[in-house]
């Protein structure tokens, strides 16, 4: 714990106070401790004003970044790390010491209300870029968030619902990205998630608080609340939760001052979480510079040059993109293309310092005749819905003119959308509406040459109609630069190099978490178990439309083939790349390794490592993936541990997870897995466990009835009957050798 004079002066009153907001985006000062400033997040600094009058939402400007959604797309750890380092520098010269971020929960639905602001649906692509751009944000002398702790997967009931999640599960899908960050970025805070995880509340859990983050991973910094997550202060203070915010919560304040005072809590919880708080002040203000300033036009430039590189190039028949910058003229239909749609609702809105739309930039980037047609309406003007889902006789205008455009041009740009994707509720659906593709439908019977652009938080369903369409741009929702990102892709000024971080899948019913999302009653099964997005799909060798890691480009790679090697902390994978198209362009390669023969049951892949390159047209790349150890690990469900099962591991190498290029095995050494016998221990299991045979051996030829239980045991047909009754249970039937006493002596020998 951290002594400090400035904390034995406190009283346990102002302690108390210390720990929770004075208000809602302030810590409270006390005695010699100031307050300082956090503000959300992720991708912008939204402060606010303070004023009482002014709305929940809306902050001072500030460069609107892509959200997690596009970020997660690029698999680029280096260029996360610049938009983090952005985002550090604005918030330093707004005075902000905390940005509410990154949110790193696992997309574990594609109904998730809340998946735009979460990269992906691995935890190892996750962990690896929110790490670089923790690495950033800290670095520009921002402390970071690092969010929703933990599986916070759903909007639906989420003050209330439990996880109810198993341990292997929570630990290598659900907690990896969260423990990988803290161990390798060190952030500042980490914020406690409103769900309860197994019937707990996060707020006041205290395996999660304390015996995880704290004791196994070596977290060192503050535990902040999610805004109102904090039920009980008493118990979360108990549970390792250092600052509920927002605040005031004098009532809070008291119960806790009053049960340190009347023995119910000890001191020393208090006493630490009050020292994290005056920690995290200190780091805050030693940081700060009142002078600093950022560049918002460097600023947006990057987020343009990021919300590129996070957009997808998902279908490009007779290679219809890039579009000429002269002599096509084109049609560009839909609404989102004068009204971006550019961030998800909640609190990660931002009010940008500037908003380009893709019709504008569109028009920058030709020479040729660009044409508007609405399509559908985005307001719920009378005839409308929301996006124009009720079809009426305006909407019908709207879709006659859209074909008329559409017709009277080379080409059709079409954008299409979903409206409602926000913190706080979940999707129903993964269509789009219904109105927006009736307009597709005309579009595209009067002008086959159409591309199709997206806008959406999440995954939407592309099928059937992404067949009748020559091109389909996957552009998520890409921030206030986003439009001019969208027209550098559709004419070849950017090669587009995202990849899918999530599978689009033909149906929701597909989806492995379909059947157990978002649960009722209180309670979410995580049913699919590990078989968490492609794992699933793989599991049950489904179909989907597009799988993880998918992306075109507007040049091609060849890939060679790959060797691997094990070194002293892991695997190193080598392939040659070679772009044969007349492109410069980026290539995602990625490494999946399966363990056939595996003693745990495990997705027939898992992403093991990946490498973002750049690479010149017809040039070669020697492409080096670097996996290490502890990736390959499992956590053992019967050692509770993390470890490394040795023997052989299958590298498969390729560009998506379905379109694998080369294969490699190595074979690497594991790490002790022998569980240790007991009384439950099974027959079977200690015949097939080396010392436990032995010493099964020594009772069998002891007992006077040992000749027959031993030929009963070397029967594989009776071993098939009795290999499953736990030595304790044997031990009632009659002529067993197994005595409580033999038993014990036994395990003793066994495990010594
Ligand atoms: C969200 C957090 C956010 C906080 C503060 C909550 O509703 O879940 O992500 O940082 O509000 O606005």
């Amino acid at each position: 714990m951290i002594s400090d004079d400035r904390l034995t002066r406190l009283s346990t009153a102002d302690k108390a106070a210390l720990t929770s907001g004075s208000a809602f985006w302030h810590t409270t000062a006390a005695g010699d401790v100031p307050s300082i400033m956090v503000a959300d997040g992720p991708h912008g600094v939204r402060k606010q004003s303070g004023d009482p009058q002014g709305d929940m939402l809306t902050g001072e400007p500030a460069t609107c970044f892509p959200p997690a959604v596009s970020l997660g797309s690029t698999w680029d750890p280096g260029l996360v790390r610049r938009v983090g380092a952005a985002l550090g520098e604005e918030a330093r010269a707004m005075g902000v010491s905390v940005l509410l971020g990154p949110g790193i929960n696992i997309k574990r639905s594609p109904l998730c209300g809340r998946n735009f602001e979460y990269y992906a649906e691995d935890p190892l692509l996750t962990g690896v870029l929110a790490t670089e751009w923790v690495h950033g944000l800290q670095g520009a002398g921002v402390g970071a968030s690092l969010k929703h702790f933990a599986a916070n997967n759903q909007e639906t009931d989420r003050m209330r619902v439990s996880a109810d999640v198993d341990e292997r599960t929570l630990r290598q899908i659900y907690l990896r990205a969260f423990e990988r960050v803290v161990r390798q970025a060190r952030p500042w805070t980490v914020m406690c998630a409103y769900n309860r995880v197994n019937g707990v509340h996060a707020a006041q859990h205290h395996w999660l608080l304390t015996e995880v983050l704290r004791g196994e991973w070596g977290f060192d910094g503050l535990v902040v609340s999610d805004w109102g997550a904090v039920v009980d202060r008493v118990a979360s203070v108990g549970a390792g939760l250092d600052l509920t915010m927002p605040g005031p919560d004098d009532t809070g304040d008291r119960a806790l001052a009053r049960a340190v005072e009347d023995g119910t809590l000890d001191t020393a919880p208090l006493d630490a979480s009050a020292a994290r708080v005056i920690a995290l002040v200190d780091r805050a203000l030693a940081a700060a510079d009142p002078e600093a300033t950022y560049d918002a036009d460097a600023h947006h430039a990057l987020a343009r040059e990021a919300a590129g590189r996070g957009i997808v190039l998902l279908r490009n028949e007779g290679g219809l993109l890039p579009l000429p910058e002269s002599g096509t003229s084109v049609a560009v239909i839909g609404e989102f293309a004068r009204t971006p749609r550019f961030q998800g609702g909640g609190s990660s809105q931002i009010t940008p310092t500037r908003l380009d739309d893709a019709l504008t930039e569109i028009t920058v980037l030709t020479s040729a005749p660009v044409t508007f047609a609405a399509g559908y309406s985005v307001d719920s003007s009378p005839g409308f819905s929301a996006a124009g889902q009720i079809w009426g006789p305006a909407a019908e205008r709207l879709a006659a003119e859209a074909a008329e455009v559409a017709g009277a041009h080379d080409v059709a740009v079409v954008f299409l959308g979903t409206v409602n994707e926000t913190e706080g509720a979940d999707r129903d659906s993964l269509d789009l509406p219904a109105a927006q593709l009736a307009v597709l439908d005309r579009v595209v019977a009067a002008n086959p040459r159409t591309v199709v652009v997206l806008s959406n938080g999440a995954v939407v369903r592309t099928t059937p109609w992404d067949r009748s369409v020559p091109a389909l741009i996957e552009g998520w929702l890409l921030g206030q630069a986003g439009g001019g990102a969208l027209a550098d892709v559709l004419f070849g000024r950017v090669n587009p190099a995202g990849r899918l971080a999530e599978t689009i899948p033909l149906r929701l019913a597909d989806h492995p978490s379909a059947l157990d999302f978002p649960g009722e009653a209180g309670h979410v099964r995580y049913g699919e178990g590990l078989h968490v997005g492609y794992r699933g799909f793989d599991a049950r060798e489904q179909e989907v439309a597009y799988p993880f890691g998918f992306g075109l480009s507007y040049t091609t790679f060849a890939y060679g083939p790959a060797a691997a090697s094990v070194t002293g902390d892991g695997v190193e994978v080598r392939v040659p790349v070679t772009n044969t198209g007349g492109r410069d362009g980026r290539e995602v390669v990625q490494v999946y390794a399966s363990r056939p023969g595996s003693r745990v049951r495990r997705a027939p892949r898992e992403l093991a490592g990946f490498a973002t390159v750049a690479i010149g047209a017809g040039e070669t790349a020697e492409v080096v993936v670097r996996i290490a150890r502890d990736d390959l690990a499992h956590w053992a469900p019967w050692l509770r541990r993390w470890a490394v099962e040795g023997g052989e591991v299958v590298l498969a190498v390729g560009a998506s997870s379905r379109d694998l290029r080369d294969t490699v095995t190595v074979t690497i050494g594991g790490d002790d897995l022998r569980v240790p016998l007991t009384a439950d221990s099974t027959l079977a299991e200690w015949m097939s466990d080396p010392r436990g045979a032995d010493v099964l051996g020594d009772v069998f030829a002891a007992a006077a009835s040992g000749g027959a239980m031993a030929g009963l045991a070397a029967d594989p047909s009776t071993m098939l009957f009795l290999g499953s009754l736990p030595l304790s249970r044997l031990a009632a039937f009659p002529g067993s050798p197994f005595t409580a006493a033999t038993i014990g002596r036994m395990v003793a020998a066994a495990n010594d």
